[in-house]
């Protein structure tokens, strides 16, 4: 990558892709790193939708998993244990807020959010102290959320390591001693992976996989949601969106996933470029939810787009087809509930912030202090009710 380009790239990303695909005439760009992307949203949805580029297993689980009946019983495991777990999620929530400080820097605090809320989801309480204390270093320590320095990189894989050891110790336990209900995350993949398939360690690998599945995208969009509605309501009132709005619109103008990567099954000609079997090319969510052809203006962040009938494009924050994500009704729902807790009588504001992403594990905010000031109560002797 040319000294300019790379500059322009750390500078605005997502401005950077953006200006590729203006110059493309045929709806796939090539990154200056080499890799191609589609810029197009019909080809994007074609690609994600075609049963050509999904007749083996999902790139997600990498080799953890010996077959792609067992990829999709792990995911759908996970995901009905958490949906069962919006109660217990809900309650941790409405105790992190409380405990929130008036002014806080995300998107930290947000992911030590999203984290204490799920880690009874994760390992529940009866669950070794040692290792849940590991699972809480690892959260972190940059085993969960990309560190930025190398020296934390290296000081995280020590710690992925022991946590990969305690788990699968865990695992061989919880295997000896079947629980009759799946009381966590590890124990709804114990019941999706027998023994003679996935071995202890794999379980304990495949664990630590999904707390960052599950923990990473998900504060990394609160943390947008609460950005751009800030950003875009700058009146001393509670925003006039309701929340389910934000969240859609923020998961469609700053999408955390970077790119969908699928592996080429054949040679094959697309947009001009020439494949080969095994070549992989993306497509980019953030392009995808900003083409004028899908979407009535998709530079601005308009929450109520999403009550007006007829102006939902391509919209693949989640992916499409046969390999989308299988948390994502749930991922919506806790996503939900994080920004009702937060903004319910209070007003948000930033100081700080931009709507510039910064490439960490995917399209993150950058560094912003997040002001939350309570409403005067609209009960008591002002209003005169009771
Ligand atoms: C805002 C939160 C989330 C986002 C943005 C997100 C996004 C994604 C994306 C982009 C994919 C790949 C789709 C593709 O390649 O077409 C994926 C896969 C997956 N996600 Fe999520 N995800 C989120 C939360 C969750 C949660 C909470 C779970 C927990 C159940 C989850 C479980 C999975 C699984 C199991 C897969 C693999 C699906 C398969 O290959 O069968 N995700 N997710």
């Amino acid at each position: 990558m040319r000294t300019g380009d790379k500059r322009r790239f750390r500078r605005d990303p997502l401005e950077y892709i953006d200006s590729l695909r203006r110059r493309s005439t045929t709806g796939i760009i090539q990154l200056p790193w080499g890799e191609y992307c589609v810029s197009d949203a019909d080809l994007a949805r074609t690609l994600l939708r075609d049963p050509e580029f999904h007749t083996g297993m999902s790139d997600f689980f990498g080799e953890l998993l010996p077959s792609r009946g067992a990829q999709v019983a792990v995911g759908h495991a996970v995901r009905d244990f958490l949906r069962a777990g919006v109660p217990q999620y809900r309650a941790e929530l409405a105790r992190a807020v409380t405990e929130l400080a008036p002014a806080s820097r995300w998107p930290e605090s947000g992911n030590r959010l999203v984290h204490r809320c799920v880690a009874d989801l994760l390992l529940h309480p009866a669950t070794p102290a040692a290792t849940r204390r590991l699972s809480d270093l690892a959260a972190r320590g940059g085993v969960v959320f990309h560190a930025p320095q190398m020296w934390q990189r290296v000081r995280a894989e020590v710690l992925r390591a022991r946590l990969v050891a305690a788990l699968t110790e865990q695992v061989r336990q919880r295997r000896k001693h079947p629980a009759g209900q799946a009381r966590d995350v590890l124990d709804a993949m114990l019941g999706a992976c027998p023994p003679a398939q996935v071995s202890d360690r794999t379980v304990a690998e495949l664990h630590v996989m999904m707390h960052r599945a599950i923990v990473v995208p998900l504060s990394a969009s609160l943390a947008w949601s609460v950005l751009l509605g800030c950003l875009h309501h700058t009146a001393d009132s509670p925003w006039p969106w309701p929340a389910d709005q934000v969240v859609r619109e923020a998961l469609r103008h700053r999408p955390m996933p970077w790119a969908l990567a699928r592996t080429v099954p054949h040679s094959l000609e697309l947009g001009g470029v020439a494949f080969q079997a095994g070549d992989l090319l993306s497509v980019s969510p953030y392009l995808t939810h900003h083409d004028e052809h899908q979407w009535s203006d998709p530079e601005v962040f308009r929450p109520e787009r999403w009550q007006e009938p007829g102006d939902h494009g391509c919209f693949i924050t989640f992916g499409a087809g046969p390999f989308t994500c299988a948390g994502a009704a749930v991922a919506q729902t806790l996503l939900v509930e994080s920004l009702t807790a937060l903004t319910g009588d209070t007003c948000l504001s930033v100081t700080g912030g931009d709507s510039r992403a910064a490439m960490a594990e995917g399209n993150v905010p950058r560094p912003f202090t997040l002001c939350r000031t309570p409403m005067p109560s609209k009960t008591g002797p002002e209003t005169g009710r009771r």
